[in-house]
């Protein structure tokens, strides 16, 4: 359906937009009929130029606040793993930050999957596993190991790659807010403590709007993608809600399965980028807004580096709620959040542990 579509579902951003975001600019365009030979044949300037819509916001949405007094909004959150010292050393720094993602962390990461154990488990996966069919046939996506014979049809490009990334994102900043929210309300209404899942769900969410605000730097939605957007957000919303009120722990491990599969995304569009396949990202800078978030050190800011950090980020959501999943609801601490008797002894940490890439087992950590 939407793959067909797809030439009008990202509008390109102006021509006055700076150099690393002019991905889809017109004087890109033609560098890219020029480069077309080389990779992607004949279609893909023909597929670039896709929009008729109109740019009057293009550009400006995330642009600082319209207001004659305020220049600018302060981050109030940072990114919980954010490097401090502008190094990719390898080493785990400590000052402001608890750490950072060393380019060991980044590089580590692994596609994994937790095996489903009980029936609660096994909805959860069959759920993500419909949700995965339903994006790869919206996004035009097809894993070419499966089925060699449509590889060229399904052939990612960095449009389709953008388009996947924004649908994605657009849908994963759900999950941790309903279940902050509901969380946060069920404390207010029983006057109870609820040790710190409030916070690491709700920082979850910022965490992939973030994802989201950095693509949105690299191409804008059209009209049709914004629908396609504002219906899937409608129904999971509601979904996620009601499901979150009967089976929290089911939920938790939906977001992990999901969470899986998007490093599994990442981890096919990082390959496809050092394969020198997306030859339109080679040498494409991260947007601002995701260099000062993550604090990309400044030789790590390609487009490379910002799909490693942000690969990273979802293998700790992986971790996260596949723990989360695992643990009493109503009584168990959040181990992510917790002060333990003797650290000494292994514990879940905020950096991504590749020793544990399916999350932590309740007796080990409550
Ligand atoms: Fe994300
Ligand atoms: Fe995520």
């Amino acid at each position: 359906m939407m793959c067909a579509q797809a030439r009008g579902v990202l509008r390109r951003l102006p021509t006055s937009t700076t150099a690393p975001y002019r991905l889809w600019s017109a004087a890109s365009l033609r560098q890219d009929k020029n480069a077309k030979a080389s990779h992607h044949g004949p279609h893909l300037a023909q597929k670039m130029n896709f929009s008729t819509s109109k740019q009057q916001s293009s550009g400006n949405l995330l642009a600082p606040p319209d207001s004659g007094k305020i220049k600018e909004t302060k981050i109030i959150w940072h990114h919980p793993i954010a490097s401090d010292n502008g190094t990719l050393s390898g080493e785990h720094t400590h000052t402001e930050c608890s750490y950072s993602y060393s380019e060991k962390d980044m590089r580590d990461i692994c596609v994994a999957h937790r095996d489903a154990r009980c029936m609660s488990d096994k909805v959860a996966l069959s759920l993500v596993r419909l949700l995965r069919w339903g994006t790869d046939f919206a996004t035009g996506y097809r894993n070419p190991k499966k089925d060699e014979r449509v590889a060229k049809r399904f052939l990612m490009d960095e449009r389709k790659w953008l388009i996947r990334f924004i649908f994605l994102e657009s849908v994963a900043g759900v999950p941790g807010m309903v279940g902050g929210m509901l969380r946060h309300l069920k404390s207010i209404r029983q006057m109870k403590r609820d040790h710190g899942w409030i916070e690491s769900l709700i920082e979850e969410a910022y965490n992939e709007r973030m994802h989201l605000l950095t693509f949105m730097k690299l191409a804008e939605p059209g009209p049709f993608m914004r629908l396609i957007i504002l219906g899937a957000q409608g129904v999971f919303f509601n979904m996620f809600f009601l499901s979150y009120l009967i089976s929290p722990r089911t939920c938790h491990r939906f977001v992990g399965y999901l969470e899986e599969e998007a490093v599994i995304t990442y981890t096919h569009a990082i390959h496809d980028i050092e394969a020198g396949k997306l030859p339109l990202w080679n040498n494409l800078a991260a947007p601002d807004i995701a260099v000062k978030y993550w604090e990309m050190p400044e030789r790590k800011r390609q487009m490379v580096d910002l799909l490693l950090y942000i690969r990273a980020d979802e293998a700790k959501h992986r971790e996260v709620n596949h723990t989360l999943g695992n643990l009493d609801q109503k009584k168990d601490p959040n181990p992510y959040t917790a002060e333990y008797h003797d650290p000494s002894q292994p514990h879940p940490i905020e950096a991504p542990d590749p020793k544990r890439p399916c999350g932590w087992e309740r007796r080990d950590v409550v």
